[in-house]
């Protein structure tokens, strides 16, 4: 991604602001209500941000929100933009860079997916603590602004392990019964077949969806240090005798909402 591109982006959310934020929270699909929750709440929509594209998915607003969650400066995405919308994938990195010029550190990012790991139900949430690219394709690839990142990052801790730990002793204390595991990306937009699920598994994937490996890769690359949260919403295709629809994954993430909500708010009270 270009330099001159992220500043010109980054100047005008920057304009709009009236904090720095330390903490960025990407909402994905039916997630995107943890935004309400911001106080001195400030939006900036994707589509008022030069060189943004627009999020086109049901269930996912497009746009900024700022403000403060437990008293810290927060920024949170509501909406994301996706690799199956024809999307470049580099500029699926803008609103990473965009929020690591504006200050922030930390990023929690988080998704539906479909279980693979046959421990999991439907409902459960699922700390990300590694992935598998299989969209064969990078935000990476082109031209590398050394200013930005370095060409060849590395992503032996893409998640970070302090986070991780804070997250983990968050779902003991609260009882959210969050599980562990890879999240396998795949582009979509179909849901996969059973054979692709039998490979995931085999591979060492426990939960697959169509998005995060981009924005985690580009975080890792600017220096910021992610934390990963899946929200099953279904078991993935083959495992289930029952076909798979964007109806149920929006159903599931509506029911899991008020856990969702309560696993981040507590999370980003210890970060
Ligand atoms: N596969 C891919 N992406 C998903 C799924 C799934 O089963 N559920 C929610 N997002």
């Amino acid at each position: 991604m270009e330099l001159t591109k992220i500043v010109e982006s980054y100047n005008y959310v920057k304009s709009k602001m009236n904090q720095v934020p330390e903490i960025g929270i990407i909402l994905g699909s039916g997630l995107g209500e943890l935004a309400d929750l911001l106080e001195e709440k400030i939006i900036i929509k994707y589509g008022d941000v030069p060189n943004m594209p627009t999020s086109t998915v049901k269930g996912h607003a497009g746009q900024f929100v700022s403000g403060k969650l437990h008293g810290k400066n927060v920024i949170m995405m509501q909406g994301r933009f996706h690799y199956y919308e024809g999307n470049p994938m580099e500029l699926l990195s803008l609103p990473v860079y965009i929020m690591e010029k504006l200050g922030v550190k930390k990023l929690i990012v988080t998704n539906a997916a479909g279980g693979i790991n046959t421990s999991f139900v439907p409902g459960d949430l699922m700390i990300i603590n590694d992935h598998i690219n299989f969209a064969f394709n990078n935000p990476l690839i082109g031209t590398n602004d050394e200013e930005i990142g370095t060409r060849f990052p590395d992503m032996s801790n893409a998640y970070d392990k302090d986070l991780i730990n804070i997250a983990k002793e968050v779902s003991k204390g609260y009882g959210i019964g969050a599980k562990e595991g890879v999240y396998l990306m795949m582009t979509g937009p179909n849901y996969e077949t059973p054979a692709e699920i039998r490979m995931a598994r085999i591979l060492g994937g426990d939960a697959v969806g169509m998005s995060t490996v981009p924005e985690v890769i580009a975080a890792v690359h600017c220096g910021i240090k992610v934390l990963g949260i899946s929200c099953i919403t279904n078991m993935a295709a083959g495992i289930l005798d029952k076909p798979l629809n964007h109806i149920e994954v929006m159903e599931t993430s509506n029911m899991v909402k008020d856990k969702f909500k309560k696993f981040v708010i507590n999370i980003v009270a210890k970060m």
